[in-house]
């Protein structure tokens, strides 16, 4: 595992209340005094905390160099994978083998930054005024520039309202659903179309509706990240790894490619299994989710299916599950999104799987195990809310530190009538 610098940047705080963004290990942050919406840096320390307890079994500032299977030897030997590390103090690489392999290395790393004629030749003669949201700190770092934003998902409103009280006013706010008559949500700022092409000598961009923008000081590419895997070349290209002595061509057939175009990841069943061969597992994979109780929900499945205790359907009947999630979402970068309540029916649908698991031997006619936190109707009414309550929370200013509460901010939930 391999801790890096924070993403977040310096002003983030949650996107969700408390309760939600919580799993069971970490259901003490319950009625605590923590705020409402916790800061990152509070998150952070609370996840350092409780690591403490598993710390003798993880490897540090080791980066993992390369995965790929090496197939049984013999009938009663299982394949296994064999890993390629490398210790960053030392730079010291060692190989070891395991019977199977949970991924879990994200994927807000690698930019995406969308192919727009000009761009290259405007990035040659202005180097420095193209970025990613990916490298944005400090808005101060945008005093008086004359700054244009693309994309607005969650980095592209939070970063361009920020960055919009240190610009040349207005900051141009870019995005594809954007309209001539679209205003900006934010004040100082001037919603404006798609990029239809950079205009290097003028040092400006075309729009889709032909109007071209002042001089730009600097462009901010709020567009998201792909998925990658460069530690698994061996599934994700036609040829398979040669950086190790023992690959052996795992993929003979294209079709059992992880990653293409990094808009998605293939051949993962339900979001967690490579099917070909479900040794292998990814965790929170899904976006327009709330982490922690989905990875931990996630983590149960594989528990139990790992450990016998549930079985995966057939290879054919694990693609065909595919098939449907793409004729409905496509193949690319909706494949993996949860929205509108969504993520709330996953969680609930991986949580019933894991109620099916046979017990574990134990004393009195065995025992479950680990049990994750499966949203209820309460946390399916909560993330139905999250919009109104995160613009309540807003709507009180400073004194939004000394909310604790949902029903402080006026939700109430009542059983009765939520159904
Ligand atoms: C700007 C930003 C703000 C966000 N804000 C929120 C928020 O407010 N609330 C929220 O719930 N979510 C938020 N998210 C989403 C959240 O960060 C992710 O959903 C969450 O971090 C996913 O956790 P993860 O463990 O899967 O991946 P990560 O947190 O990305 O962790 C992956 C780990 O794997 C390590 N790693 C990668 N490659 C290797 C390798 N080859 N070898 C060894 N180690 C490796 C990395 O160093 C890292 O430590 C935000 C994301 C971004 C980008
Ligand atoms: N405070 C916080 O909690 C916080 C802050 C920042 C980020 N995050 C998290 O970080 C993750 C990543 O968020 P993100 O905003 O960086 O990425 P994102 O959610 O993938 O949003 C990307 C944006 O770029 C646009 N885009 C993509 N391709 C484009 C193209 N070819 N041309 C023009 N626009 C294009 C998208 O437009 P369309 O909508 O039209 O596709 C979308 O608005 C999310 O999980 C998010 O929750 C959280």
């Amino acid at each position: 595992m391999v801790i890096r610098h924070s993403q977040w940047h310096r002003n983030c705080s949650q996107r969700m209340t408390r309760s939600m963004t919580t799993c069971k290990n970490m259901q003490r942050m319950y009625g605590n005094p923590f705020m409402l919406y916790m800061f990152s840096r509070t998150v952070k320390s609370r996840l350092f905390s409780d690591i403490q307890q598993i710390h003798h079994l993880v490897c540090f500032e080791q980066q993992v160099q390369d995965v790929h299977l090496r197939p049984r030897s013999s009938n009663v030997e299982p394949d296994s994978w064999a890993v390629t590390t490398k210790a960053l103090h030392t730079g010291i690489t060692s190989v070891q083998y395991y019977d199977a392999i949970i991924v879990s290395n994200g994927h807000y790393t690698t930019p995406f930054i969308p192919s727009i004629p000009g761009l290259a030749e405007f990035h040659k003669q202005h180097p420095h005024h193209i970025s990613h949201s990916k490298h944005f700190r400090r808005p101060e770092d945008f005093r008086n520039k004359t700054v244009l934003t693309v994309g607005t998902g969650p980095s592209g409103s939070d970063i361009a309202s920020q960055i919009a009280k240190y610009a040349t006013p207005p900051l141009l706010y870019s995005s594809r659903s954007h309209d001539s008559s679209s205003t900006a949500p934010f004040p100082d700022a001037k919603a404006v179309p798609a990029i239809a092409a950079f205009l290097p000598d003028n040092r400006t961009v075309r729009f889709a509706d032909e109007s071209e923008s002042p001089p730009l000081d600097a462009v901010v590419f709020c567009t998201g990240y792909l998925y990658t895997y460069p530690f698994l070349r061996s599934l994700s290209f036609p040829t398979p790894s040669s950086t190790t002595t023992d690959a052996t061509p795992l993929l003979p057939y294209p079709e059992d490619r992880l990653i293409t175009t990094g808009q998605r990841v293939r051949n993962v069943y339900k979001h967690i299994f490579y099917a070909p061969h479900p040794s292998l597992a990814f965790l929170v994979l899904p976006w327009n989710i709330v982490p922690f109780p989905l990875a931990e929900v996630q983590s149960a499945v594989i528990a139990r299916v790992w450990s016998g205790r549930l079985s995966l359907p057939s290879l054919e009947d694990m693609r065909a599950w595919e098939r449907q999630e793409t004729a409905k979402k496509g193949d690319g970068k909706e494949f993996h999104r949860l929205p509108g309540g969504e993520d709330v029916e996953y969680i609930q649908m991986l949580g019933r799987w894991c109620s099916e698991a046979e017990k574990m031997d134990g004393d009195e006619g065995g025992e479950v195990g680990k049990e994750p936190f499966v949203w209820g109707k309460k946390e399916a009414w909560v993330r139905s809310k999250v919009g109104e309550i995160k613009k309540a929370f807003f709507a009180r200013g400073d004194a939004r530190k000394d909310v604790r509460t949902l029903e402080e901010l006026g939700f109430v939930y009542d059983d009765s009538v939520q159904t």
